[in-house]
């Protein structure tokens, strides 16, 4: 009798010791600095890159080149002959981006696929092809999410006529919509974890967990040249707008994030910094409205379309208006507008659509950005397809 209890005891103890300690280490995964790391609640992965970037050369008028990409829309309609010829046409112009440019740099700046009644198998191989002129051409780069990337399962009317239900998506007449259809859409977990495990040229990051759902929230930090130091001169903010299977928005423990992060890498804002993110914030809305009918400094498009902005400001946009250093916001989202404009001290730009999937036939393009050093300068410009540039602007002054 003594002994069973002693047993029971000693189980129950070990229990407890076991059980503290996986709590002790659940709070190490919990508060690690580190923002690629990520853990699913299932498994916990980690990648062995770091969050730098060096910029080539040896300092004396080196500079640093970024392609940004937005609004690729790959695999949108895949079940059409319309799709994936769209597809092969935003290949298309990456490639030509690419070739004229030769960007160091590259950042999918969301709706990157149409995930819209994607099975997680396909979404990530559409995601893939996206990358691929990139990674082709060696370039590193990194991705956050747009409002198509991650959607819910809808079910499309047109499966409802004649045509009926794409086979491929539900190969079974008799399957009740569970696992066999794949009726239920991507999620920007499985999206990403693909993407950090099976490529070593991405730099993208998982936000820590607290900020989920919200997921692409990480920063890269551009360095000098010289390799004996490890001398910032650049950090580049990326954030999940959210959109597809949750509210357009950026949340206020995002910006909160943002303050804490920004003041941990550069206290006293001394270093310049710029932001990326997909839908613009209202601040773009009121930026376009006061500009009808005025000389400004804006360059680009701004009036072929209205600017969509998130459905909330949660005060993200005062976070920037703090800190001298942030020095330009960059979104996609609007395939009509490709402006920069100047706000308080800093800019608000778009970037120019670049792919052929999605909406509108605007003349697809990519905006460049040139970061020099000695002194610090931040250019931008928007290359075409047909190898044209046009809206060329200083975003460092
Ligand atoms: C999904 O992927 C499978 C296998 O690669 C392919 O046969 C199918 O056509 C794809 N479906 C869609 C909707 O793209
Ligand atoms: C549907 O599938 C179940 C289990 O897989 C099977 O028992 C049943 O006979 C099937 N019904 C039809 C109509 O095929
Ligand atoms: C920001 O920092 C404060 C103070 O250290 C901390 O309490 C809070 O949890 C942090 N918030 C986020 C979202 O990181
Ligand atoms: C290239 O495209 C731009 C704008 O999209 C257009 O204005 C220009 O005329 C085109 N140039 C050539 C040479 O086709």
């Amino acid at each position: 009798m003594a002994k069973e209890v002693l047993n029971r005891w000693a189980a129950h103890s070990y229990c407890r010791t076991i059980a503290i300690l996986l709590l002790f280490w659940r709070n190490i995964l919990v508060v690690r600095p580190e923002d690629r790391l990520a853990d699913d609640g299932v498994t916990s992965w980690k990648t062995p890159r770091d969050s730098y970037l060096r910029v080539a050369g040896d300092g004396e008028g080196s500079s640093f080149k970024v392609a940004l990409f937005a609004d690729l829309h790959f695999g949108e309609d895949a079940w059409t002959d319309w799709g994936p010829q769209q597809d092969l046409n935003s290949v298309n112009v990456m490639s030509t981006v690419l070739d004229a440019e030769n960007p160091d740099f590259v950042v999918y700046l969301g709706d990157v696929i149409t995930a819209n009644n994607l099975p997680i198998h396909n979404a990530s191989l559409y995601w893939d092809q996206a990358i691929s002129p990139t990674r082709a051409r060696n370039i590193p780069w990194a991705s956050l999410f747009g409002n198509h990337d991650d959607m819910p399962f809808e079910w499309p009317i047109d499966w409802f006529s004649s045509s009926g239900i794409p086979q491929i998506l539900c190969p079974s007449a008799n399957s009740s919509g569970g696992d066999e259809c794949s009726f239920k859409g991507t999620t920007r977990l499985e999206l990403m974890r693909n993407e950090i495990t099976h490529r070593p040229l991405s730099y993208t990051g998982f936000g820590p967990r607290d900020l989920w759902p919200s997921v692409s929230n990480y920063v890269l930090t551009l360095v000098s040249p010289n390799k004996d130091k490890k001398l910032p001169l650049m950090f580049m903010y990326f954030l999940d707008s959210g959109g597809g299977s949750y509210p357009e928005v950026i949340s206020s423990v995002q910006s909160e994030w943002f303050r804490n992060k920004s003041q941990e890498v550069n206290p006293d804002s001394s270093v310049p910094e710029i932001v990326f993110w997909h839908i613009p914030s209202k601040a773009y809305k009121k930026v376009a409205k006061k500009v009808v009918g005025k000389q400004t400094r804006c360059v680009g498009s701004m009036f072929q379309e209205q600017v969509a902005a998130q459905e909330a400001e949660m005060g993200m946009m005062k976070r920037l208006r703090e800190r001298p250093s942030v020095k330009a916001v960059f979104v996609g989202h609007n395939h009509g507008l490709d402006w920069c404009c100047p706000y308080e001290k800093m800019w608000l730009c778009y970037a120019r659509h670049t792919g052929y999937g999605g909406y509108g036939n605007w003349d697809r393009g990519a905006r460049i950005l040139e970061i020099s050093e000695e002194p610090f300068s931040l250019k931008s410009w928007i290359r075409m397809e047909n190898g044209t540039l046009h809206s060329e602007v200083v975003l460092s002054m």
